[in-house]
């Protein structure tokens, strides 16, 4: 039977027609200047050297007890790193940096709304922050080392201080995405069985002051009815002293914390001296089914992996303004907004918004006036930004030195625009491949030292050796043309603990499936799944194709919808592009091909034709769309991700589910409407 067949074509034999791209070299000014520039530091991370290389990691932080042993593998597969070492994520982002630096500024934070002041907070600011709001998580809600306490804040420099003095006070956070709502919010106060809620009052988004205190007595309440009490919610004012919200304050439960933390002034709090292997932060990810995994990271070897990864591919220096428009509540935010560049002393910009409030031109201000050098996005928000305003950052005098693609496969032509347009063709770009899961990076091209590759992350770093395998659990060699799973063959001490309260889970979903001996104390026995699809080319460089769930299998051959949406890009009109497979009875499955256009191009059945036929060009007659489907807009989550699922739904006519969580419901209406004529 045809359905079966495809079913059991193998990952192995997913259809790889990428074209190689040129290589881009960065420039000898940014060489010159470059932390990393020594090539043998592949050889030095190299896995005969593992895992003592990475002491060279852990040599980058401040320990009050340095650790006796570097990998403890007897729990398999749930790593220890650093044991026996003590420290404090708080002192290493803040209390270090004092005595050089205590004028510097941490944070810029700016606000969505143009008309108010950037607040510059130094480091010193910070510290007597971060102090008087430990005061008041120990002393006033009774935090306790090993406690944990959910976060559900906005992009705000509230949410770093807060993060930081649970860090000091060995508390474990949870920050929650502040666009998702209070239901999320209340899983995640269950699974983590927090008492504390730390939320904000109000903030801007696309101009609009949101209430965001709502959501907090809807997780609450939800919360209680199955069985977690919160015993208090804390409320930042997002203007102290001024009301963001309508929602009422709950006596005896709710208080605002700029109200509370005037009783703490001038106060000091030592930082607690934790064990390397306790955990910092648990970070919620949610799969396509069941509930959300809470990810458990620690405090010595995430802090160290981060640290490292931001010096050597980040090439943050302590002079830099670095400057990552994800947000806080993603572990990009965490990683790579909060604990990284603050461990390394640099200044970082939190921006309250969206990048095109008020208008398309809105990051290239941000960055002119604040004269970054440094930028971190993702793929959707260059697409969104070449859609709206292709020749804004032409108009803005600033200069990117780095720049950096993260969170999906980026099509080479908009890595081009990106390249050239934001850029300017003087910043180097490093396209990061990594995960919740996995703390930090894991493929990346050191910027001074391996060259770029359009849509390709390039090598893996130093110190993590993935392999690519089949079904059967074959090794798939470099230039094979073949996709498979990529795995990583050793730990390294990003990588999440386990899932908080679900060992099992975590070993069924990470682990299992390429193990041979589950009983297996020995590193070598565990190579961790990290469920993308991914092929390996000649020069070494692994190139994502996504998700294995987000390839489709049209009459056997399996296509990766990255390299679909990537042809349909090359249409000069076409700003964004999303693939989802429709169920078909003789092929198994049919791509159908959702574009928007970029402003001011009108759609126009010959456009549809060009993109088809651009699909066909470039990958051949397997991939043609059922039909290119010109949409307004895309349906999208609040971080700006393109909702596929919503769109497969639609294309094959199921039940859509709830879709008023998204930055635009109206939308699918439309679009199912548009359909049906
Ligand atoms: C998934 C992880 C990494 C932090 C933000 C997302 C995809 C991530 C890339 C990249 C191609 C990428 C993978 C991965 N992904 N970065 N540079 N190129 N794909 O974290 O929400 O945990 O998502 O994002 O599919 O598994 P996340």
């Amino acid at each position: 039977m045809t359905e079966k067949d495809t079913t059991q074509t193998s990952e192995s034999e997913i259809a790889v027609h990428w074209q190689e791209e040129d290589y881009f070299y960065p420039s000898m000014r940014f060489i010159a200047q470059a932390n990393m520039t020594d090539p043998t530091i592949y050889d030095r991370f190299s896995l005969e050297n593992f895992p003592n290389c990475y002491k060279e990691y852990a040599d980058m932080l401040d320990w009050d007890a340095y650790w006796h042993t570097l990998l403890d593998t007897s729990d398999a597969p749930c790593w220890k790193w650093f044991v026996g070492g003590r420290l404090n994520a708080s002192h290493n982002c803040i209390d270090r940096h004092l005595a050089k630096n205590k004028n510097k500024t941490a944070i810029h934070f700016v606000p969505e709304l143009e008309e108010e002041k950037i607040e510059h907070i130094t480091y010193q600011e910070l510290f007597v922050r971060v102090n008087e709001l430990a005061a008041l998580l120990r002393d006033f809600a009774g935090l306790k080392p090993g406690d944990r306490a959910t976060l559900h804040m906005p992009m705000s420099a509230e949410l770093p201080i807060a993060m930081l003095a649970c860090a000091r006070l060995g508390v474990i956070h949870s920050e929650v995405f502040g666009g998702f709502s209070g239901r999320a919010c209340a899983d995640r106060i269950i699974d983590s069985q927090s008492k504390i809620l730390i939320t904000m009052d109000g903030y801007y988004r696309s101009g609009t002051l949101l209430d965001h205190k709502k959501n907090a007595d809807v997780a609450v309440e939800l919360a209680l009815k199955e069985g977690q009490k919160v015993d208090k919610v804390l409320v930042w004012q997002r203007y102290p002293g001024k009301a963001s919200s309508p929602t009422p304050m709950v006596a005896g439960r709710d208080y605002f914390i700029n109200e509370e933390l005037k009783k703490y002034r001038g106060q000091r709090i030592q930082p607690v001296s934790m064990p390397a292997e306790a955990p910092l932060f648990l970070m919620y990810t949610s799969g396509t089914t069941g509930k959300p995994k809470g990810c458990q990271h620690s405090i010595g070897g995430y802090l160290a992996y981060v640290t490292g990864t931001s010096k050597y591919v980040q090439d943050i220096h302590p002079e830099d303004v670095y400057w990552c428009m994800a947000d806080i509540g993603w572990i990009t935010g965490h990683s790579y907004i909060v604990y990284g560049p603050l461990s390394l002393g640099a200044s970082t910009v939190i921006y309250e918004g969206v990048p095109n409030y008020p208008d398309a031109g809105r990051p290239w201000r941000i960055a002119q006036e604040l004269d970054v050098n440094i930028f971190h996005t993702a793929p959707t928000a260059i697409r969104a930004l070449r859609k709206i305003g292709p020749d804004e950052p032409a108009k803005y005098d600033y200069h990117f030195k780095h720049m950096t693609t993260v969170g999906e496969p980026i099509e080479p032509e908009v890595w081009k625009w990106y390249y050239k347009e934001v850029g300017k063709g003087e910043a180097i770009i490093v396209d990061t491949w990594w995960q919740t899961e996995t703390g930090g990076f894991l493929c990346s091209t050191l910027p001074a030292i391996t060259p770029m590759k359009p849509g390709s992350a390039g090598p893996a770093l130093p110190g993590i050796h993935p392999i690519i395998l089949d079904e059967d659990g074959n090794e798939l060699p470099a230039g094979s043309g073949k996709a498979g799973n990529i795995c990583i063959r050793n730990p390294w001490p990003g990588a999440f603990q386990t899932i908080w309260g679900d060992r099992d889970r975590y070993v069924q979903n990470y682990y299992a499936r390429y193990c041979k001996d589950p009983k297996s104390k020995r590193w070598q026995d565990w190579p961790y799944l990290t469920g993308d699809a991914a092929v390996q080319s000649q020069d070494g460089y692994y190139r994502i194709l996504g998700r294995i769930d987000d390839v489709i299998n049209v009459s056997g051959h399996r296509l990766g919808t990255k390299e679909i949406e990537s042809a349909a890009l090359t249409v000069s009109e076409v700003a964004e592009a999303a693939v989802v497979p429709v169920a078909h009875d003789i092929k198994g499955k049919e791509p159908d091909l959702y574009i928007a256009l970029k402003p001011g191009v009108n759609a126009h059945p010959d456009l549809e034709k060009r993109i088809s036929d651009a699909v066909c060009n470039e990958i051949g007659k397997i991939a043609k769309p059922r039909k290119v489907w010109i949409v307004k807009d895309m349906p999208k989550t609040r971080s700006g991700k393109i909702m596929r699922r919503v769109l497969a739904a639609i294309s094959n006519k199921r039940d859509v589910g709830d879709v008023t969580t998204l930055a635009n419901p109206n939308i699918v209406e439309e679009i199912q409407a548009m359909m049906r004529k």
